[in-house]
């Protein structure tokens, strides 16, 4: 058993001096942050990038339910530190992250009677700040309920924003870029022809990760880290000022959180550069993450995984066994609809497609029985996630999946019936482990039970958590479809892979779909949180629905470079075995390509425009690059200069053919395969709504002398 080994390669603080004045300053690098006291006593909080306001003076506090607001207060005292520690993750984008930051940390006492204490805590790292609330023990705050958390985020202008509005249920929306003072949740494009529920009480409500850009080219990321035991943080725009504040997602009676202290807050996160390779590059949420709480990691894998999945998503079959639930046969059982897509015969031939090209994982939807009336009810859920239908033999395909070398991946729709789930997750991680099910996909599609209940709320952050722990008790790996969006918990949890909660690429299959821009806006909003289950891969770029104009918005190279841009341990090969075998030659990235790494360079990127990231395999020479651009066309220029400079590599290059295009020539790609070293400078020209992935592996001797260089 190999026991997790966190190498503290080097790690020390020291505390520093004490202050009583009512302003504190604390730097690091380029990062300022002040603290001060107002007149009434409100404490406010500014941050500063080299001579660049970024936050003005905002104010912090809370309003508590049937109790005074918590706050006017005197400072009693203050302690610094600083730390610097390089720790190694379980799996991540590389294998060594420096968690370096001075931290201030302000005691707090109300000026007057019940002179409750309040403590905050801030980091200043370099690239940004985070800071957190601690109740501590107290005579006069025991149990208490948070009515709204005051925090605001004041900025400096009409900043350019990468936005999706504050839906409490959902993270599904296509990003609007707009200024601050744009800013209207209630004024969608419509892009989806999909009917949802929506859930946007505030109309001027956006979602965090939120990114922003500043007329003097400051690229701003506001978010939070370690959300647990509290409710998510939405941000409500003041159009006219371009005040941030806190809006909290509510529970059931319209509470916000229920506490006992000592308790702490989420860390309120801002993240901030004059580059914007920088945002994509910062480690400051997962720094702010506890370390893992899972002392055995030796079963949590990395993987990349094929589902019996898109030609649900399409239409080509079905996830439910039946047509009707109340017109049995004469035998009292279900009437099979012939569509049903989970049948032992087709999960075999996913079985034999994995075997033969080396992918470890098969997801199987729709192999349990509920899925007539699955969604939409509010019924309770109609699962019990251990039955399955009549014509998927669970245990004849565990054991094919075993002799093949293939891990099951189990799938649990709860349909937000949460509450179910946590009466059944024994049974069904049980269940898992006697068929060998390595891993979960979970789901929360609809509205929540407990009723009233949202997907952001406090109840459900408690129960994402719980799920995640019963998920490492039973070494299950565990990845959330329609969860709150992540906060860098994969660090405390590293077998919560990756999750959804954003707009997948599945919106292709069953709506209008996504924007070609939409995933050079991904990695700067919704991922900076963590792992995305994006789903990419996609080969039959039209075609595939039955509807007129659908299609997927990228052209094929695209699908293969987002195995690299769109960061996750879990990877899904999404289209279907037959759509793969059209094009072999393209789908040896897909084989090639890896999921864990030991370091990675953002090339160059730009929010709504492009980007390109290099990445280097885990505990490998290999190197993997990603190049997207949104609907325009790039050609994009760099050096090979991450390479080892004493090595040369067989690159293969998959680029867009050079009449290719998103909308109408999407499939059109070329392949090239030559010797590249670390002076190479190379072009890549992409289509609109186009990308690019290369495979960069040390040369072999054949390869040298038969392949030509890059020219
Ligand atoms: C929504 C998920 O995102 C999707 O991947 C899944 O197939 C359906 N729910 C059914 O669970
Ligand atoms: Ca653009």
């Amino acid at each position: 058993m190999r026991r997790i080994t966190i190498i503290v390669l080097l790690s020390w603080f020291i505390i520093r001096s004490h202050a009583q004045s009512n302003e504190l300053t604390e730097q690091l690098g380029n990062i300022k942050l002040e603290f001060r006291l107002g007149d009434s006593g409100i404490a406010e909080y500014a941050v500063y990038f080299k001579d660049h306001v970024v936050i003005k003076p905002s104010a912090l506090g809370f309003n508590l339910k049937n109790n005074p607001a918590l706050r006017y207060f005197k400072i009693i005292r203050s302690e610094r530190k600083t730390f610097d520690e390089t720790w190694k993750p379980v799996w991540g984008e590389v294998s060594q992250i420096r968690n370096h930051y001075n931290e201030l940390k302000v005691y707090l006492q109300e000026r007057n009677e019940p002179n409750r204490f309040l403590n905050i805590v801030f980091r200043v790292f370099q690239d940004g700040v985070g800071f957190r609330y601690e109740f501590p023990v107290q005579p006069h705050l025991k149990y208490f309920i948070i009515a709204d958390e005051l925090t605001q985020f004041n900025l400096t202008g009409d900043h350019k924003t990468f936005w999706i509005p504050g839906d409490y249920d959902s993270n599904e929306y296509p990003y609007t870029t707009s200024k601050l003072s744009e800013v209207d949740g209630w004024k969608l494009p419509v892009l989806s022809t999909n009917s949802k529920e929506i859930n946007e009480p505030d109309q001027y409500a956006v979602q965090t990760p939120l990114t922003m850009k500043t007329s003097d080219g400051l690229y701003i990321n506001i978010h939070e880290a370690a959300l647990v035991h509290y409710p998510s943080m939405q941000l409500h725009v003041d159009r006219k000022s371009y005040t941030l504040s806190c809006n909290l997602v509510p529970n059931a009676l319209g509470d916000k959180a229920y506490l006992r202290a000592p308790e702490v807050t989420p860390w309120r996160t801002i993240i901030v550069s004059d580059k914007a390779t920088d945002i994509l590059a910062s480690k400051l949420i997962l720094n702010l993450n506890d370390p893992s709480k899972i002392e055995n990691t030796s079963w949590i894998k990395p993987t990349k995984f094929i589902g019996v999945w898109w030609e649900m998503q399409t239409g080509k079959g079905g996830w439910n066994y039946s047509n009707n639930l109340d017109s049995l046969d004469a035998n009292g059982k279900l009437v099979p609809n012939h569509r049903h897509s989970a049948n032992t015969e087709n999960v075999k031939r996913y079985i034999d497609f994995a075997s033969k090209n080396g992918i470890k994982g098969l997801l199987v939807e729709g192999w349990n029985t509920g899925w007539e009336e699955w969604y939409g009810n509010w019924n309770g859920g109609p699962f019990d996630f251990v039955t399955p239908y009549p014509d998927f033999d669970v245990k004849a395909i565990a054991q094919y999946a075993k002799q093949k070398g293939v891990n099951m991946i189990m799938h649990n729709e709860t349909s937000a019936d949460a509450s179910t789930y946590e009466r059944q997750m024994d049974t069904a991680f049980r269940f898992m482990n006697k068929y060998g099910y390595t891993s979960v996909k979970t789901g929360y599609v609809g509205s929540i039970v407990p009723r009233g209940e949202h997907h952001d709320g406090q109840w459900m952050i408690d129960h994402y958590v719980r799920a995640a722990e019963k998920a490492a008790q039973y070494h299950v790996m565990i990845d959330m479809h329609e969860p709150v969006r992540p906060t860098g918990l994969q660090r405390t949890y590293p077998n919560w892979l990756a999750c959804e909660a954003g707009r997948g690429n599945e919106w292709n299959a069953f709506s209008d779909g996504n924007l070609p821009e939409h995933e050079t806006i991904m990695p700067f909003t919704r991922l900076m949180g963590g792992p995305m289950d994006y789903t990419p891969g996609i080969f039959k770029i039209k075609g595939y629905s039955a509807v007129a104009g659908r299609q997927v918005h990228t052209t094929l190279t695209k699908q293969l470079a987002l195995y690299i841009t769109m960061y996750s341990p879990l990877q899904m090969a999404a289209d279907l075995p037959e759509n793969y075998e059209a094009h072999m030659d393209a789908f040896q990235f897909i084989k090639d390509v890896a999921v864990d790494w030991d370091d990675t360079k953002i090339i160059e990127a730009e929010p709504g425009d492009y980007i390109t990231i290099a990445r280097k395999a885990k505990n490998s020479s290999n190197w993997f690059l990603g190049l997207i651009t949104d609907e325009n066309a790039r050609t994009s220029s760099f050096k090979l200069d991450f390479l080892d400079p004493n090595k040369i590599y067989a690159a293969t290059i998959y680029r867009d053919a050079d009449d290719a295009d998103w909308k109408n020539n999407p499939e059109a790609y070329t392949i090239e395969k030559v010797l590249v070293n670390s002076n190479t400078l190379v072009n890549i020209k992409m289509a609109p709504g186009g990308g690019a992935a290369i495979s960069l592996l040390p040369a072999t001797s054949d390869q040298l002398k038969s392949w030509k260089e890059y020219k």
